[in-house]
């Protein structure tokens, strides 16, 4: 169809499991009939288990997509390497108006660089975010894709000061809100409650502690996993945690590769921190809304309890989601045993940080986001 006959047409990139919940509202928001957009869904297939990629799709309603790239894993260099070399034919089929891609995973940067190389304008969903540190392979997608994108929607009001000190134009930067906190309010109805999924994950003698609440562990960085020292100062600390509350800890694949790799997981037998498989959206959230805190290296997760005002603990150095910390109920503990003691014993004793909900993270984010591209192209096509 020749491109001037038909709807102007924003192609929406998805790749791992991050990128699944900011996506539902993007697509539902942009094919609203009364905008007169198309929307398109390409996955690149970074995350392809069921448990990373499916259940996503099917309990966050985001309809199949129309290409699916099928790279699945690899280094960053050969997964990086691999979307670009499948992406670009797609695109030249496709030629949509727009592309968008959201979050700073190697998908991200991977479909904007062949993107911007062809003239078709990149749209960045949660611009501007900065940890300041250059060794997280996401800084580096963030950046980048930043530097590269003609439309830029940003979650907080840090992300345009990090953007304009690196010189990008402020009429390309809009503050819109955060399109994962529109999904979690969406959702928080149908959330499994925590109840559930406890019995469905463990055996009734593993449940008896769990009368004083429990907390929620995530891991998943490979500052934190990948080096099988601070892999099991983690664990170890997080074991002791267990024995003041129960700790319940769903295991992305590649942390679970690490600690069977290392010979650690013997380190958590019989103890109170109990490996899971990684949750479904609804379980996860279940989990979180209930949980007497949450132990994460996550940046979803740091946003998602400040969302929901319980108490989180950040296995990490730094945020790149700064008013987490400010307004909401993040406290950065980073790796150090003694700091993430204190932490915890805080929250326990005290409550911890109860927080309130950041501005514009009001379920409403993917609309504004979809009416300010409607704007934007019907100009360039006048
Ligand atoms: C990616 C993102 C990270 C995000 C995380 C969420 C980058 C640079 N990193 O990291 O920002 O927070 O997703 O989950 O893009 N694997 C499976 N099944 C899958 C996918 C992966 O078993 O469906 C295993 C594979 O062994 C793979 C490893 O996990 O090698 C890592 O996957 P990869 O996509 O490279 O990065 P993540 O660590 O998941």
């Amino acid at each position: 169809m020749a491109k001037s006959s038909r709807p102007l047409q924003v192609l929406c990139v998805v790749g791992a499991r991050p990128n699944f919940m900011k996506i539902a509202p993007i697509m539902r928001a942009i094919n609203h009939e009364r905008l007169g957009l198309s929307g398109k869904l390409l996955h690149t297939g970074q995350h392809y288990d069921a448990a990373m990629k499916a259940s996503f799709f099917d309990q966050l309603n985001i309809p199949e997509p129309d290409v699916d790239l099928g790279v699945g894993s690899g280094s960053h260099a050969v997964q990086t390497a691999e979307i670009m070399k499948r992406f670009e034919p797609v695109l030249d089929e496709l030629q949509p108006d727009a592309i968008l891609v959201v979050g700073d995973v190697n998908s991200t940067i991977a479909c904007a660089l062949v993107a911007v190389k062809k003239a078709v304008p990149v749209i960045h969903v949660e611009a501007g975010l900065r940890s300041g540190d250059r060794t997280m392979p996401e800084e580096i997608n963030r950046v980048l894709t930043d530097q590269i994108s003609d439309l830029l929607f940003t979650t907080e009001k840090s992300a345009a000061a990090n953007l304009e000190k690196e010189g990008i134009a402020t009429d390309k930067i809009h503050f819109v809100g955060n399109v994962m906190i529109d999904t979690l309010r969406f959702n928080l109805t149908d959330a499994v409650p925590s109840k559930a999924t406890i019995d469905t994950l463990l055996e009734c003698g593993q449940q008896s502690d769990f009368s004083r609440g429990y907390g929620l562990v995530t891991l998943h960085r490979p500052a934190n996993v990948d080096d099988p020292v601070v892999l099991e100062r983690l664990l170890r600390v997080l074991a002791e945690v267990g024995t003041e509350v129960p700790l319940v800890f769903p295991v992305h694949p590649r942390t679970r590769q690490r600690i069977v790799d290392s010979g650690l997981d013997s380190l958590l037998a019989g103890t109170a921190f109990y490996m899971v498989p990684p949750l479904g959206y609804l379980e996860m959230l279940g989990m979180m809304k209930d949980a007497r805190l949450v132990l994460t290296d996550s940046g979803g997760i740091q946003e998602e309890t400040t969302a929901l005002g319980v108490p989180c603990v950040t296995l990490r150095e730094n945020t790149e989601r700064p008013i987490t910390v400010e307004q909401g109920t993040n406290t950065i503990a980073g790796t150090d045993p003694e700091k993430i003691r204190a932490s915890v014993r805080e929250i326990l004793d005290n409550g911890g940080k109860s927080g309130r909900i950041p501005e514009l993270w009001d379920g409403r984010a993917a609309e504004r986001i979809a009416e300010i591209i409607r704007c934007k192209l019907e100009e360039q096509h006048q």
